[in-house]
């Protein structure tokens, strides 16, 4: 018997969620959520309360790194945050995304990369494209490397689409669909939709049997993806219009260091409270 993802989550059971678990999800009509995770903190609290899949994004590059654009991104820069969150965790899956530059070459290429990944803790892995890439999708699964794909707006490929544009319109729906089930039939366990137009991400999810997860591609995918600090209100903006702030941790973390300076400043802290006479 597989325990539904709420058992997974209602601290029933301890165990790692499986690949297999979101198959089963998607099999229930379960919707589920993804998160980027790239440290400790972030990853241990995500356990917590219970998100089941997690992502050590290439979107480190912007997020932790300091780059405008992904495609910097090493596998050097990915591995200790890949190992931060596998060893904060026990439940999540963790999915390593695999860099620009680290699987296209060729597919024993993409094997030497994904096995460094499972190697610190991820239990599988993340590359952008479709046909173009299916035989490393093909020879990792074979080797025992689950994979999720990643196609829409993939971005890694912002220099060849000249922006991020929203992908898959008109006739680009039938090829992405096209990809889709190819990347299905090659063996991954789930696609990242990103950016496509709603009607043809419910397409899609309709037509896979395997989990689509969206992000900025409508309700009818199977589960959804954010990067935590979009989620979270921590990057600075209003962001996309798909994007949903949960939170508004910039404000309260910048007027929590605000407060902290002012008071070291003024010499209210610390004081007597805190220990010192
Ligand atoms: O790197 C990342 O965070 C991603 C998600 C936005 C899907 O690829």
């Amino acid at each position: 018997m597989t325990d539904d993802l709420k058992t997974l989550y209602g601290g029933v059971t301890s165990r790692r969620v499986t690949t297999r678990d979101l198959q089963d999800a998607k099999d229930r009509g379960e919707k589920w959520a993804m998160l980027t995770s790239y440290d400790m903190l972030t990853a241990q609290l995500f356990d917590e309360v219970g998100i089941p899949a997690l992502l050590v994004g290439d979107s480190a590059g912007n997020i932790v790194l300091g780059y405008e654009t992904t495609v910097p991104v090493t596998v050097e820069d990915m591995i200790p945050l890949v190992r931060a969150v596998a060893r904060s965790t026990t439940r999540p899956l963790v999915v390593a995304d695999m860099p620009f530059g680290s699987y296209q070459e060729s597919p024993a290429q993409a094997l030497h990369n994904a096995v460094r990944f499972l190697q610190v803790g991820a239990q599988a892995v993340k590359l952008e494209g479709g046909r173009r890439v299916l035989p490393q999708v093909e020879l990792l699964v074979e080797s025992g490397v689950p994979v999720m794909g990643h196609l829409g707006l993939t971005p890694q490929s912002v220099n060849t689409f000249g922006g991020y544009r929203v992908q898959g319109r008109g006739e680009a729906g039938d090829q992405l669909l096209e990809d889709a089930l190819a990347l299905q039939t090659a063996g991954a366990f789930s696609v990242v939709l990103e950016v496509v137009p709603a009607d043809l991400a419910e397409r899609v999810s309709k037509e896979l049997t395997i989990p689509t997860i969206g992000i900025g591609a409508g309700p009818g995918t199977d589960a959804q993806v954010l990067v935590w600090t979009d989620m979270a209100g921590l990057t600075p903006g209003n962001g996309p219009k798909f994007l949903k702030r949960y939170a508004d941790l910039r404000t309260v973390l910048g007027d929590a260091a605000r407060a902290y300076a002012g008071e070291v400043r003024e010499g209210s802290y610390p004081t007597a409270e805190h220990g010192y006479s």
